[in-house]
């Protein structure tokens, strides 16, 4: 079978600060670095290197940028095919700022991202989607695919309430489960994220909400299962809850059984910490193999 990834692709300009600027404040970046991604682009680099034969569907600019991306891309094992030019627009870029506990912010400009013409549904496989790109390319397709669907809410869009009675799995963060199960406040707390999560979840659906350091929770309408995080010391957590999105895909196109494909996507997320950018820091099977072995610290590489 195979990961069909249905989303954005960026040029990452990542910029290391000590710490990230108030409102109106000027600071001056330690460093500077231009690197892949794009929550499409990422998710399908980390889908590729779980072993899963991936396709991507998205758009960029017919720019040096763009160019440059489709490069990356199929350099990383991903086939991009689907990868459409769109005459005029500029690539997708991201602004991002990291301070020194890793914490981000994350500015996009969507460039030929708001672009992506429409996509023939999918018979077979799976479908991995975001929010990056238009509702309205992402729902007839949704609503045709026979693949397991997959989407990733982020960022929260809320046109895309109306895609979520045709998604398989649907996977947020607490910021994301709060808009979409439209309540105020960010659930703190696993029984307020369960809580939250129920209020969401369909029939039929399995809701995911991943909690950066508090690990992932399942939840299904009738149970819930909670997988802590894997303990590591991370340099930056751009791309993790990517990293989570794709290896999971890529382990359910493989046949695996959802509790096992949790954990070792919960691994995997942990793993991309380790590393600097968001698609350069995906790992591949065997590591993400080997940090389930009893005895792995994780180390920054
Ligand atoms: O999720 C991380 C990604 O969000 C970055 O790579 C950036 O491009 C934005 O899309």
């Amino acid at each position: 079978m195979a990961v069909h990834v249905v989303g954005s692709i960026n040029v990452d300009i990542i910029a290391s600060v000590e710490r990230l600027p108030s409102p109106g404040e000027t600071i001056l970046a330690l460093r500077t670095e231009r690197l892949p991604g794009g929550k499409g682009g990422n998710q399908a680099v980390a889908a590729a290197r779980m072993g899963a034969a991936t396709h991507m569907v998205g758009a960029v600019g017919d720019d040096e940028a763009g160019a440059w991306m489709r490069g990356q891309l199929a350099a990383s094992g991903v086939e991009v095919g689907g990868v459409v030019a769109v005459p005029g627009a500029q690539t997708g870029t991201a602004f991002i700022a990291v301070d020194a506990h890793g914490e981000n912010q994350i500015i996009v400009a969507p460039g030929a991202n708001a672009d992506l013409p429409a996509v023939e549904p999918l018979a077979s496989g799976v479908l991995l989607a975001q929010l990056e790109v238009p509702v309205a390319t992402l729902a007839p397709l949704f609503a045709g695919s026979h693949a397991r669907r997959i989407l990733n809410a982020a960022p929260p869009v809320l046109a895309a309430t109306a895609l979520l009675d045709h998604v398989d799995i649907l996977i947020v963060n607490q910021h994301e489960l709060a808009i979409f199960a439209g309540v105020a406040q960010v659930p703190a707390g696993l029984d307020a994220v369960v809580g939250h999560a129920l209020r969401l979840v369909r029939p039929g659906q399995l809701l995911i909400v991943t909690l950066g350091a508090g690990g992932v929770v399942a939840v299904w309408p009738d149970r819930h299962l909670h997988i802590p995080a894997m303990p590591v010391t991370p340099v930056d957590t751009i791309g993790a809850g990517d990293c989570f999105c794709g290896a999971l895909a890529a382990l359910l196109d493989e046949g695996m059984a959802i509790e096992p494909a949790l954990h070792r996507a919960n691994a995997a997320a942990a793993l991309c910490t380790l590393g600097h950018g968001a698609a350069p820091a995906m790992p591949d099977r065997a590591d993400v193999e080997a940090s389930l072995a009893p005895g792995f610290a994780g180390a920054a590489t």
